[in-house]
């Protein structure tokens, strides 16, 4: 779904803002530390209760001024929603009324986000890339989210019984292989229908380059995960945890043979990663049928004019709610003063 509008109040430096926002382009122009992140950060806070910036909420909150205020409407169903944080506690409301799951939220409001640290889905541990892969499964599978939440349930279960070398670990591993197997099979798929789109985008910002991806599942290939569970008892139970199954999966890029971790320069992995959540989100817009929420923070930093121009033609061609910064008298600002957006100023925390 799509924002049409967004109210901020007292969240970081800025004290009290209303938007009325395009439902396709929105660009927040402004200097250095005038606010700009800030406006995105309100954005991802509403759909995941957590800000691509940092996992600390509590750092949003304007110095010395108890808590923060985020209020958005939803187009078309016209849904209000709002968040709302105090001292030691976060309220969600929908239509007024609280609402104790984030999901919930996160269900309607899909948000992405490309930033200066987009790399870390390349460079970063295999947890960046699951993260990723399970953002996806969660919008676009229905039962994937509870099916994860009982997988991490009996593997709770099974690495205490383990630590406490209790010997009704045993009956664990069964089902925890089975939810293992569900929910790695859900990713496989999941992950070779992005591979197409990866491709399509691939070639179009990385020409005559070959980029895919290998679904690493977590345990012994050429195993079942029973079969695995089986043969890491003895390691397992030495250690007191689990050491096999799709909480260690790993999604491998591949550039031109090699691993885009391990070859790729900062500038290259920035446009991989971008590859990556545009193919998302065209994948996400055909399952879904409603736009996604695509937050674009400070593209220009170490992207070359015509890589921008690239990834900036994708974004306008997708059917997503793009939100926009840039700077005061960039090249950036000046390419998107022309198109069809709408374009707030920001000036010290005040948006005009
Ligand atoms: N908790 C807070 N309370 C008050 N002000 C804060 C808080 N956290 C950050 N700030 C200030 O808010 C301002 C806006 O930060 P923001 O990162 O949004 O700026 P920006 O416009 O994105 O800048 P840049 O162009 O450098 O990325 C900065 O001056 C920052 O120091
Ligand atoms: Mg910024």
């Amino acid at each position: 779904m799509f924002l049409t509008k967004l109210s901020l109040r007292k969240l970081r430096n800025i004290k009290e803002a209303h938007l009325d926002l395009n439902k396709k382009t929105n660009v927040i122009v402004g200097e250095n530390a005038a606010g700009k992140t800030t406006v995105l950060e309100g954005i991802d806070i509403l759909s995941r209760g957590r800000s691509f910036r940092t996992n600390k909420i509590e750092n949003l909150v304007n110095q010395g001024k108890g808590g923060f205020y985020i209020g958005a409407t939803i187009g078309k169903v016209e849904k209000k929603i709002e968040v709302e944080k105090e001292k030691n506690k976060t309220k969600i409301l929908i239509n007024g009324k609280e609402e104790k799951k984030q999901s919930v939220i996160a269900k309607e409001l899909a948000v992405q986000s490309i930033h200066p640290n987009s790399h870390s889905l390349v460079e970063g541990p295999p947890s960046e890339r699951r993260s990723f892969c399970d953002w996806g499964l969660f919008h676009v599978e229905q039962d994937f989210k509870k099916l994860w939440s009982s997988y991490i349930k009996i593997l709770k279960q099974r690495n205490e019984a383990l630590k406490t070398k209790d010997l009704s670990e045993n009956m664990w591993v069964e089902k925890l292989a089975s939810a293992g197997e569900e929910i790695s099979t859900m990713r496989e798929k999941y992950v070779s229908r992005l591979q197409t789109k990866l491709i399509e985008t691939g070639n179009y910002i990385m020409p005559n380059q070959e980029l895919n991806f290998v679904y690493e599942r977590g345990w012994n290939e050429k195993m079942s995960l029973i079969e695995s569970l089986k043969e890491k008892a003895q390691l397992d139970s030495d250690r007191g945890f689990t050491s096999v199954g799709p909480q260690n999966a790993n999604i491998k890029i591949m550039l031109n043979g090699h691993e885009a971790q391990k070859v790729c320069s900062r500038g290259q992995q920035k446009l991989i990663a971008n590859i990556m959540l545009l193919s998302q989100s065209k994948d996400f817009y055909e399952k879904r049928n409603f736009p996604n929420i695509m937050l674009v923070d400070d593209l220009s930093a170490e992207l070359t004019l015509e890589m921008q121009e690239k990834i900036l033609e994708r974004l306008f061609e997708s059917k997503s709610q793009v939100f926009l910064t840039a700077l005061n008298d960039s090249v950036l600002a000046d390419i998107l003063y022309e198109m069809d957006t709408n374009v707030f100023h920001v000036e010290h925390g005040e948006i005009a």
